[in-house]
């Protein structure tokens, strides 16, 4: 038989085609709902893609929208994991039915905090990272219009900051749920409907991600934006932005940020290989890379230099169980809608 050598060439591309396309099915598919910021979002999705072979698609969201969606996909689930975002609502899932029980190999080298989160959800998720609520102002803003620092929850109720100040939508963002939880936690329910009003008065916009405030802030689009802590830092170090970061003096709340398999997951194999594969030291460390400072929830994976210090914050002791239920979280969304609203 003669072959050409242009033949030759082409039977070889056509091979190599072949290989690598059923080299790409034999690793397979992944989707992943992400509720993170996007920059460590896609980082993490590259190195697992390079890690693992598997190829992903991921879709990004805040946490309450990923819940929403999570919910009206049940019957046909399209996601195969839900990595990151704030622990309540992926509480939420667990207690709803929408996630599945797991038992990762990699748990016994989880923080206790992590693992209690798996515990309260019945395995249905567990902890992937910690950090703390408050605040941040623009410095500059601040200088020019003559006001004094913020220093507690309660200050920024105050008349002088009126229209200058910026928090999400509870409903799409898990951070101003977990606002909300904490000034239960810390005031007692009613009065914390009390100070939402008031603190109604004095917000600008409510955003649909939880860390978009803390961003406006560090623009000097509005003078104080409510965030995590570690959200507030990330534009001072990536832009050196004129933002200062307030633990309020009552004390605050935290989240734990979560992971869950979606129940029915359509790659769940794979969705087990990212749930490993995200608890790793290794992993976790890609965080402060994409310039994100939680603390991470594996035992030996660094907590990043630039994470606000712990130990610094007044933490107060968050109910996740009871803030997490589906009833009580159904119950403080429908009445901060009834009551305060978004303009
Ligand atoms: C940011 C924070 C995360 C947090 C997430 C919640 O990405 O860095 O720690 O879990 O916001 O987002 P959401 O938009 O739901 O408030």
């Amino acid at each position: 038989m003669k072959l050409s050598a242009r033949s030759l060439v082409a039977s070889i591309a056509a091979l190599a085609a072949l290989a690598l396309s059923t080299g790409a099915r034999a690793e397979g598919n992944l989707t992943v709902y992400c509720s993170v910021q996007e920059e460590w979002c896609q980082l993490m999705v590259n190195e697992f893609q390079k890690a693992t072979g598997i190829t992903v698609a991921m879709t990004r969201k805040s946490s309450g929208e990923t819940f929403a969606q999570v919910k009206a996909e049940a019957a046909n689930p399209k996601g195969d994991i839900w990595w990151g975002g704030t622990g309540d609502p992926h509480l939420q899932a667990a207690e709803e039915g929408l996630t599945e029980e797991y038992d990762s190999p990699k748990l016994a080298e989880l923080h206790d905090w992590a693992v209690k989160q798996h515990e309260t959800a019945k395995k249905r998720t567990v902890g992937i990272y910690l950090g703390a609520l408050g605040y941040g102002y623009n410095t500059e803003l601040l200088e020019q219009k003559k006001l004094e620092a913020p220093k507690c929850w309660a200050d920024l109720i105050k008349p002088e900051f009126k229209g200058e100040v910026q928090v999400a939508n509870p409903n799409s963002s898990g951070t101003a749920y977990t606002f909300i939880a904490t000034l239960v936690q810390i005031m007692g329910e009613e009065e914390a409907f009390k100070y939402l009003k008031a603190l109604a008065e004095n917000i600008n916009q409510y955003t649909k991600s939880g860390a978009a405030p803390a961003q406006a802030a560090a623009r000097g689009e509005t003078l104080i934006g409510i965030a995590f802590q570690h959200d507030v830092v990330t534009p001072s170090i990536t832009s050196n932005a004129p933002i200062k970061n307030v633990s309020p003096c009552e004390g605050t709340g935290f989240e734990i940020g979560s992971m869950s398999i979606i129940k029915g997951a359509p790659n769940m194999e794979n969705a087990k290989k990212w749930y490993d594969w995200a608890l790793t030291p290794d992993a976790q460390k890609l965080g402060a890379q994409a310039n994100s400072y939680q603390n991470p929830s594996n035992k030996a994976a660094p907590i990043p230099d630039q994470a606000p210090k712990m130990a610094d914050i007044k933490l107060i002791d968050y109910d996740f169980a009871k803030f997490g239920s589906s009833a009580e979280r159904k119950r403080l969304l429908s009445r901060w809608d009834k009551e305060i609203g978004a303009k």
